[in-house]
């Protein structure tokens, strides 16, 4: 991991225009800031998901075509607190239905404390919680012939672009077989007016946690980087779609990284790209989903339209 990530800062600061791979938020300090974004007001991705599964987890479970005395896996990569997929398992539980739920995420104590939630909230729920990275697991489930139903919720996706969204879905497909489906949460396309304010927030989280990213570099990376020479800039054009995060360097600087072994010039006003985060309509997931075997069956959205659960079925 600490190879491969000075391998990413190297690469990443040495290219024109700079760049880091935006996985890299997500140490502990950067998971709390996430979660700290998730509560925020104008973070409105969270709870317009969440209004799906509270209100239309009927029609998610018709989608999925699953008949109650038919055993199958439900499949969640990346499973966070199990906040929004709780309504479907209390809904999938009190219709009697015969399944069992895979949470799959590469922290552990993630994974263990959800687990440990679940027992409590829903004692008869069947856990198998999977420690490692997606594929992997999904590998290793491969074999068996139980139907299988993914959960990839949040809008992870979006901060792929979207050929690595294409070849990221192919592969999930590569590990199901026809019939099976992928409940796909993305953040919809919509104005600059509710875009901005929640990558641009008045409390200053998102830029703590873009922020974040150079502690970490200084950290484990033994970098230089004086945090308040930087500073967070967010961009979206409803035209094209992209929430983009920047680090601008506010002065010309030389900052060495000793576990590199190099030092990395920045001009005075010089953007860091750290993050994209993709909207989406349907043209734009069509265009995704014919490089992959997934066709949409179904799409549920939130009362305000701002976010939808796309229900795929691989064919
Ligand atoms: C995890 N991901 C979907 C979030 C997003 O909206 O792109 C990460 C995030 N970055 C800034 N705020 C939230």
């Amino acid at each position: 991991m600490k190879d491969q990530f000075k391998k990413d800062v190297e690469q990443g600061l040495s290219n024109f225009p700079k760049s880091i791979p935006s996985k890299y938020f997500y140490d502990k300090v950067g998971d709390d800031l996430f979660v700290q974004i998730m509560n925020m007001p104008e973070y409105y991705p969270t709870r317009a998901e969440f209004e799906i599964f509270k209100d239309k987890h009927q029609e998610m479970i018709s989608s999925m075509a699953i008949r109650p005395d038919t055993f199958f896996e439900l499949i969640e990569l990346g499973a966070g607190d199990g906040t929004k997929t709780k309504e479907l398992l209390s809904a999938l539980l009190d219709g009697g239905f015969d399944f069992e739920y895979l949470p799959i995420d590469i922290s552990m104590s993630a994974l263990a404390s959800l687990d440990s939630d679940l027992e409590q909230e829903f004692p008869s729920l069947q856990v198998r919680k999977k420690h490692g990275d997606y594929f992997g697991v999904l590998e290793t489930l491969k074999e068996n012939h139980h139907p299988k139903v993914i959960l990839f919720l949040g809008s992870n996706i979006g901060n792929l672009s979207d050929e690595q969204s294409a070849s990221f879905i192919y592969q999930i497909g590569a590990n199901l077989k026809a019939g099976d489906k992928l409940i796909l949460g993305v953040d919809l396309i919509k104005s600059e007016k509710l875009v901005i304010p929640a990558y641009d927030d008045p409390h200053g989280i998102t830029s703590a946690f873009n922020l974040n990213l150079l502690s970490r570099i200084n950290n484990e990376l033994g970098g230089d980087f004086d945090l308040s020479t930087f500073e967070h800039a967010p961009e979206y054009t409803s035209i094209e779609g992209i929430a983009r995060s920047f680090l601008v360097s506010l002065v010309a600087q030389e900052i060495p990284i000793a576990g590199i072994g190099k030092s990395f010039k920045f001009e005075k006003g010089e953007k860091m790209q750290t993050e994209i985060s993709r909207k989406y309509n349907d043209q734009i997931l069509d265009k995704i989903l014919c490089k992959t075997d997934f066709k949409i069956i179904n799409k549920l959205t939130d009362s305000q339209g701002y976010f939808a659960d796309y229900i795929l079925n691989r064919f």
